[in-house]
């Protein structure tokens, strides 16, 4: 059984910060713990609510993590270390690209969950900076059925949606990966680089 903060939870969702749902949450911890990923490393922090629940449900050794607003990064550091987890979650204030861009860095298992429609954009990073047999964990593949096409996709998601159909097409086609794409929460895939 997990242990997920819910008062961290409590208040994203009263203040409308989007964080992870609680069942992609608990098929990361697993993911995480069956594969014995050590290095972490998850695109968009919100205020920690993933990065704490991997930490502390996983046997992974360290998570670093990339945030772009300035007040979410704030209060992550703050949920962090309430939970005392300096030592084994590295937060960032930055936009991801330039994390990507400059890594040196070697990962087990990346959560993608930041800007979707930059998802093929990292990608090639990802590729780089992945241990062979390291997976990716990338969020929202549905985007609420507009992916789908259950619901129309509005005017100001057109690109985002674009993005994220080419990033499922890459990792489904390229053969250098294995993915599966699953219905939980709001569509995830799991891909692990071969
Ligand atoms: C869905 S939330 C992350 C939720 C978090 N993973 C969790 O488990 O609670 C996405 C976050 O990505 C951040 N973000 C958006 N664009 C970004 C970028 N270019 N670089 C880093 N973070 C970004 C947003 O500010 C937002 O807080």
């Amino acid at each position: 059984m997990n242990n997920f903060d819910l008062d961290i939870k409590k208040y994203g969702n009263e203040n409308n910060v989007p964080i992870t749902l609680d069942d992609t949450l608990s098929f990361i911890c697993k993911t995480i713990n069956e594969n014995d990923s050590k290095q972490i490393l998850e695109i968009g922090t919100a205020i920690a609510y993933g990065s704490i629940s991997m930490a502390e449900n996983t046997n992974c050794e360290h998570i670093d993590t990339l945030e772009i607003n300035e007040d979410r990064y704030n209060l992550a550091k703050k949920n962090i270390a309430e939970h005392n987890l300096e030592n084994k979650i590295t937060c960032y204030l930055l936009d991801a690209i330039e994390y990507l861009k400059n890594c040196k860095k070697k990962y087990d298992f990346i959560y993608l969950d930041g800007p979707k429609g930059q998802y093929i954009n990292y990608l090639p990073y990802l590729v780089k900076i992945l241990n062979k047999g390291g997976i990716i964990v990338a969020d929202n593949l549905n985007f609420h059925g507009m992916v789908t096409g259950e619901i129309p996709v509005s005017r100001g998601c057109r690109s985002m949606i674009k993005g994220l159909k080419n990033y499922i097409e890459e990792i489904t086609n390229n053969p250098i990966f294995e993915t599966e794409i699953l219905n939980i929460g709001d569509g995830i895939g799991i891909t692990k680089l071969k």
